[in-house]
């Protein structure tokens, strides 16, 4: 059955969802409705007259076309999730998450699940830019060891809340630099635009506080690079991304949008699935 599908955040993983349902790439989604704060954002969009297009989420949300959604896709910013999230699960629609630093809130994370048993609906959070939170997942009763360490050209970091309190500047970078190495917590506090990986292994693993976290600028790298490593008595996971940026945005993966574009298929078409 027809899925429709509203997208919350026009940047380079919306742009990329929304244009492969246009290209119907996947079958029984339906783009009916797109929000973006930006008002300037919503007027660049190209002329789709079944396309909804808003700037204001209470216009977006007591509008018809927002009654008939089926799923709504947030790919804008950890604060979009905190604003919106719950009225959306009110609502009875299935959620996915890209922005998943703001599930490093627990409190918030579990009160959003409650809300998701009550109304009956799903929370999804797609692998986004890494691999492997399926047999992360699958390991986590016998896991006593998780880390991700994330390298990335000082480009991407740019506008971290790291800098505004460190010796370390950006634009003084010349050799490879570890930034920062620490828990999931503290890592999403300090780059929330660039470990949300961090939060999603944490959350499919040991939890935020045990997942380590390191972080390095490296001005000769051409690619966004993950690496993770979880040991324990089921033996050992070790797994490297190496990961084309966005041409958009060099913070953002291109495997993320892949990855988001891949978990809006299995919600619509569930009769088959590949992987846990
Ligand atoms: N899970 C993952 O692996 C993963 C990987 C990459 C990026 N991300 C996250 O996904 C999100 C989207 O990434 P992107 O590269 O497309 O970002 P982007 O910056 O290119 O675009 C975000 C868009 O969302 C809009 N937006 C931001 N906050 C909003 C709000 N409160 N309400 C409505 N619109 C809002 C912005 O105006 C912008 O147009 C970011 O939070 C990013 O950190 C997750």
């Amino acid at each position: 059955m027809e899925k429709k599908v509203g997208v919350i955040g026009y940047g380079s993983i919306g742009r990329e969802i929304i244009a492969a349902i246009r290209r119907q790439e996947i079958p029984n989604a339906k783009i009916v409705a797109l929000f973006d704060k930006e008002s300037q954002v919503i007027s660049s969009v190209d002329y789709d007259s079944q396309l909804h297009l808003f700037s204001d989420f209470n216009e977006f949300y007591n509008s018809p076309i927002y009654t008939s959604l089926d799923i709504v896709i947030e790919c804008a910013s950890k604060e979009a999730v905190r604003e919106y999230g719950k009225k959306i699960i009110e609502s009875k629609k299935d959620l996915m998450v890209l922005s998943v630093g703001a599930f490093s809130d627990k409190e918030y994370l579990s009160e959003l699940q409650n809300l998701s048993n009550l109304n009956n609906t799903r929370i999804l959070i797609p692998t986004g830019a890494i691999a492997g939170l399926d047999s992360i997942r699958s390991v986590k009763k016998y896991l006593d060891y998780l880390t991700i360490t994330t390298t990335k050209h000082p480009k991407s970091f740019v506008g971290a809340p790291f800098f505004k309190n460190s010796i370390i500047k950006l634009e003084e970078i010349s050799n490879k630099e570890t930034l920062f190495e620490g828990n999931a917590i503290t890592a999403i506090q300090l780059f929330p635009q660039n470990v949300n990986v961090a939060v999603s292994i944490a959350l499919a693993g040991i939890g935020l506080e045990k997942t380590r976290v390191k972080i390095i600028a490296d001005p000769m790298i051409s690619v966004n690079r993950h690496e993770i490593l979880g040991k324990g008595s089921f033996g050992e996971i070790h797994i490297i991304v190496q990961n084309v940026p966005s041409p958009t945005n060099p913070k953002t993966s291109y495997l993320a949008s892949l990855s988001a574009i891949e978990c809006l298929r299995s919600m619509c078409n569930e009769n088959f699935r590949i992987g846990t």
